[in-house]
């Protein structure tokens, strides 16, 4: 009766020792082929009830001095079906990947991204700022929504003069005084009463006025503005700086100076650029005189270097300020103002191919 009992022991515990043995062979020998398979052989061996913990629990007959021999074999068994699993894992994640960038068509061109384009008003600024930073000047800038003294003030142009007439604005009502600038002359106040000269800045920028607006004219629009104070600046350099801008401009071209007034320059011209009247363009342009009117000039007025600290015995400027909108019209071709406020992409997308 003992004899039998420990057959059955021993029986058992080298029935542990060969099921674990088969189990190996068996794992070593599994070819699970798919992905969905592989994952069936983890769960079969490797999962919470599978093979492996089962083959484990089998030390609970194994005698004392051969546990430590079993736990080896249940090791074994443990470490051949975590690499099979590993390795063939790895496998099926490859294939995958390699069958995703298969489905994929390299040659296929990227969607396209609409690129921007500059506005035409921005390209005919910059071609002038341009030019001018040539010639030393360097750009300023001043706000759009101003007080009354820097717009008109500064500039000689105190309330009740006539010359506001034909500058109407819009007027901030619960800021009294402060108004949408008319000019960019602004910015020449602003920099006077900041600086010392010498100065030599451009000042583009966007103003407004109290207008109807129409194919030729509208309530907003830009100008830049140009102001050279130094010792000694004379009329002659003014017509030089004006004559070489239209040149650059405009290629080879002549320049004409019409006596005009402004109150914040003395004396005051308006400079017209010789477009000609031979193509029909000119002549619409021009209305059949070949002269394009375009800024407006002065040497700056004593008593506005004075409103603005500057010793008038001792120095002496230039100014010019011009709209930038007429010239974008004429350097495009386009036939009306409107268009440039519109904000329509099929219109100005038209501009990206120009610089
Ligand atoms: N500010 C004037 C205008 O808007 C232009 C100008 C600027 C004239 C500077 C002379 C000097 O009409």
């Amino acid at each position: 009766m003992r004899f039998l009992q420990l057959k059955t022991k021993i029986t058992d515990m080298s029935d542990q020792f060969e099921k674990v043995q088969l189990l190996i062979k068996e794992v070593e020998a599994a070819q699970p082929e798919t992905a969905e398979a592989l994952e069936a052989f983890r769960i079969q061996y490797l999962g919470s009830k599978g093979l492996v913990k089962s083959a484990m629990e089998g030390m609970r007959v194994i005698p004392a001095e051969q546990k430590k021999e079993f736990g080896q074999v249940v090791n074994l068994l443990k470490q051949v079906a975590e690499d099979k699993y590993n390795q063939l894992k790895e496998h099926f994640e490859a294939q995958k990947e390699a069958a995703s960038v298969g489905a994929m068509d390299l040659s296929r061109p990227a969607e396209s991204l609409p690129l921007g384009a500059r506005h035409p008003v921005s390209i005919t600024l910059n071609r002038i700022i341009r030019i001018f930073e040539k010639l030393g000047f360097v750009v300023a800038d001043g706000p759009e929504v101003e007080h009354d003294w820097y717009n008109f003030t500064a500039m000689n142009t105190p309330e009740d003069h006539p010359a506001r007439d034909m500058q109407d604005t819009f007027y901030i009502l619960d800021a009294p005084g402060m108004l949408l600038r008319t000019h960019t002359s602004n910015v020449q106040a602003r920099v006077m009463t900041s600086r010392k000269p010498p100065i030599r800045i451009i000042a583009p920028g966007r103003v407004f006025r109290n207008e109807t607006i129409s194919a030729r004219s509208h309530a907003q629009f830009h100008q830049i503005e140009g102001l050279y104070i130094d010792e000694g600046v004379s009329f002659a350099d003014m017509r030089q700086a004006m004559y070489y801008f239209a040149q650059e401009m405009f290629g080879k071209t002549e320049i004409r100076l019409r006596p005009s007034f402004f109150p914040f320059t003395e004396p005051s011209a308006e400079m017209d650029v010789w477009l000609g009247t031979e193509t029909e363009e000119a002549r619409r342009l021009t209305k059949g005189t070949g002269w394009l009117e375009i800024l407006g000039c002065g040497m700056v007025d004593p008593q506005v270097l004075e409103n603005c600290g500057i010793d008038s015995t001792r120095y002496s400027g230039y100014a010019f300020g011009m709209g930038i909108e007429r010239q974008a019209l004429r350097l495009f071709n386009i036939p009306d103002i409107r268009m440039l406020f519109e904000n329509d992409v099929r219109f100005l997308s038209q501009f990206t191919a120009v610089q």
